[in-house]
C-alpha cells in the first residue's frame, strides 16, 4: 500500500485516488499517526499531502525529521513538501509573492520525476510560503516566479517533492508525475485494480460480519444499491435488502428497485411503506439540516422495526440483526465533517444525520471511494447499466429540494416536473455528460404568469443540471437552449401549479449541488 498522510486538506482523498488511478493501492493515514504504526503498514510509499496551513502557523502539524528516516520512498506536496523541507534542514520562507492557482514552471527534464515531460508545465499552485533552499542532499528539479525551488529530489533516500498539486486536474501531466514517483521513484507496481478492490471488499465484509444478520437501505440510488450487492455477493442469504419508500421518492423509484436489483443479485428484498411516519414527521419543518436530520433519525427507525422484523420472521429464533450496510461515499464522510480538519457544510442523512442511540454497527463499503469508483465496482459485480450510470440521488429525496415545508401536494408537483426533466435530458442523450439535475420547487415563491388569457400566480422550479468528476466540485452544465425550452415548455404546460423554470448557473463552490 501507499499512505497518503492526511494534514487536514481536502486533497488527502483525491490524492489517494490518483494513486489507485495508477493501480497502486492507497490508504489515509492522519498526520498525528506514529511513525512505527504508519511502518507497521509496510508502505511501499509515503505521500504527505497539502494542507490548509503555513508550515510557520500556530498548530500547524510537524513532521519529525524520523519520517524520513525510514527508507520508505516519500513524496511531500504543498504542505508536506515544505514540512519535509523544514524537517531535513533546508529553507521555508515567507516571500511577498504568494501563488493561487495556475502558474508556469519550468522544469529539469534529467530528473526522475520530470523526466519524459515538456519543460515547461502549467501547474496548480496554492502557497504563500515558499521553499528557497533544498535540504542537504537534495537537488532542485524545478522553478516558478514565485517559488525558485518549486520541486526537489534526493534520490540516494528516495525522497521527492512538488510545492504543486499533481492531483488536480488543473496541472499539465499531474498524472504523469504521480506514475513517476510511483513507478520510477518508489518502485510500485500496476497490480491494484478493480478485481482486487471487490476481492478485497469482500474480504473485509465477511471478516466484519461473521454468521451475523445484517440489512442495507436500498435508496434507488446507485451506491446503495452497489455496497447492497457487495454485501449479499459476501454472506449471501445473511442479507435482507430493506427499500423504504419515505414518500420523497422520484417517479417510477420503487419499481425500478424491485424490478432491477432483485433480479440481477438474488437478495432478498423487504419494501416498508412508511410515507406517513415521514412526512408527519417532516410537518411543519423548513430548515434544511432539521430536515436532513429527521430524515436521518426516521430511516433508522424505520431499519430497526424491519430488523425485528427480519428476525420474527427468520422463525429460527434466529440472532438479531446487529449490522447495517449503508452506501455512504467518500465525499459524504468529508463534507459532514468526518475528514480531519473539515468543515461541516451539510449533514448527509447518512453520516451527520444519524441519531446518537443508533443500534446497528454499520458496514460501510464504499465508505473510501469515490462515485466513479463505485460506478466500476458496480459494473465488476454485473449490477445492468441503467442501475450503475443512474444521476446520483441523496438519501433524503425530493424533502431537500422542495425549499420550505415538505408535504404531499408539493412533492406532486415536484415528481411530476423532475420526470420532465429526466425524460427529455434522456432524450437528448445527455445522461453521461451531465452528472444530475436536481430539480428545485421553490415553494414558498410565487410568481404571476399568463396563461390563455388568465393571470396566474404559481411556483418556480430550479433546474439545477451540473457536470462534476465526483460531486467534491461541480460546474453548471452547458445545456443546449432547446433542450432547456422543451423541458421549460412541457413543465409549464403539463404541471399546472408552475407558471415559470429558471436555470441555477453556480458552481461548486460556492455554491453546493443540491440547494439544501
Ligand atoms: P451537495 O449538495 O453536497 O451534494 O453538493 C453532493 C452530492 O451528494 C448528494 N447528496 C446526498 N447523498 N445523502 C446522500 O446519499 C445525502 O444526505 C445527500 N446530500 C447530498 C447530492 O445529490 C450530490 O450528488
Amino acid at each position: 500500500t501507499v499512505l497518503v498522510v492526511d494534514f487536514g486538506a481536502q486533497y488527502a482523498q483525491l490524492i489517494a485516488r490518483r494513486v489507485r488511478e495508477c493501480h497502486v493501492h492507497s490508504e489515509i493515514v492522519p498526520s498525528t499517526m506514529p511513525v512505527e504504526e504508519m511502518l507497521a503498514k509496510k508502505p511501499k510509499a509515503i505521500i504527505l499531502s497539502g494542507g490548509p496551513s503555513s508550515v510557520y502557523a500556530e498548530g500547524a502539524p510537524s513532521v519529525g525529521p524520523e519520517l524520513f528516516e525510514t527508507g520508505v520512498p516519500t513524496f511531500g506536496i504543498c504542505y508536506g513538501f515544505q514540512a519535509m523541507t523544514r524537517a531535513l534542514g533546508g529553507v521555508v520562507n515567507r516571500t511577498d509573492l504568494s501563488e493561487f492557482g495556475r502558474t508556469e514552471l519550468s522544469a529539469e527534464v534529467d530528473s526522475v520525476l520530470f523526466e519524459g515531460l515538456p519543460e515547461g508545465l502549467s501547474v496548480w499552485m496554492s502557497h504563500g510560503d515558499s521553499v528557497v533552499r533544498a535540504p542537504e542532499g537534495f537537488r532542485s528539479t524545478a522553478s516558478t516566479d514565485g517559488a525558485p525551488v518549486a520541486a526537489f529530489e534526493d534520490t540516494d533516500r528516495r525522497l521527492f517533492g512538488v510545492q504543486f498539486h499533481p492531483e488536480v486536474m488543473h496541472t499539465e501531466h499531474g498524472q504523469d508525475l504521480m506514475r513517476r514517483f510511483l513507478y520510477e521513484g518508489a518502485g510500485c507496481r500496476p497490480t491494484w485494480t478493480m478485481v482486487n478492490i471487490v476481492e478485497e471488499q469482500l474480504e473485509r465484509i465477511r471478516g466484519q460480519i461473521g454468521d451475523k444478520r445484517v440489512i442495507c437501505g436500498l435508496s434507488g440510488g446507485v451506491d446503495s444499491a452497489v455496497a447492497g450487492a457487495l454485501v449479499q455477493r459476501a454472506v449471501g442469504d445473511q442479507l435482507t435488502c430493506v427499500f423504504v419508500d419515505h414518500g420523497l421518492l422520484r417517479k417510477g423509484e420503487a419499481e425500478q428497485v424491485e424490478k432491477d436489483f432483485v433480479a440481477i443479485t438474488g437478495a432478498k428484498l423487504k419494501v416498508v411503506d412508511a410515507e406517513e411516519r415521514f412526512l408527519s414527521a417532516l410537518a411543519g419543518v423548513s430548515d434544511p439540516e432539521e430536515k436532513r436530520k429527521i430524515i436521518g433519525r426516521e430511516f433508522i427507525r424505520v431499519f430497526e422495526q424491519a430488523a425485528r422484523e427480519v428476525v420474527s420472521e427468520g422463525g429460527d429464533g434466529g440472532a438479531e440483526v446487529e449490522f447495517l450496510v449503508q452506501g455512504t461515499l467518500y465525499p459524504d464522510v468529508v463534507e459532514s465533517g468526518g475528514g480531519t480538519g473539515t468543515a461541516n457544510i451539510k449533514s448527509h442523512h447518512n453520516v451527520g444525520g444519524l441519531p446518537d442511540d443508533l443500534q446497528f454497527t454499520l458496514v460501510e463499503p464504499l465508505r473510501e471511494l469515490f462515485k466513479d469508483e463505485v460506478r466500476k465496482v458496480g459494473e465488476e459485480l454485473g449490477l445492468p447499466p441503467e442501475m450503475v450510470w443512474r444521476q446520483p440521488f441523496p438519501g433524503p429525496g425530493l424533502g431537500i429540494r422542495i425549499i420550505g415545508e415538505v408535504n404531499r401536494e408539493r412533492l406532486e408537483i415536484l415528481r411530476e416536473a423532475d420526470a420532465i426533466a429526466r425524460e427529455e435530458l434522456t432524450r437528448a442523450g445527455l445522461d453521461r455528460d451531465i452528472w444530475q439535475c436536481p430539480v428545485v420547487l421553490l415553494a414558498d415563491v410565487r410568481s404571476v404568469g399568463v396563461q390563455g388569457d388568465g393571470r396566474t400566480y404559481g411556483h418556480p422550479v430550479v433546474l439545477r443540471p451540473v457536470s462534476s468528476e465526483d460531486a467534491m466540485t461541480a460546474d453548471w452544465s452547458r445545456v443546449p437552449y432547446d433542450v432547456l425550452a422543451r423541458i421549460s415548455n412541457r413543465i409549464t404546460n403539463e404541471v399546472r401549479e408552475i407558471n415559470r423554470v429558471t436555470l441555477d448557473v453556480t458552481s461548486k463552490p460556492p455554491g453546493t449541488i443540491e440547494w439544501e
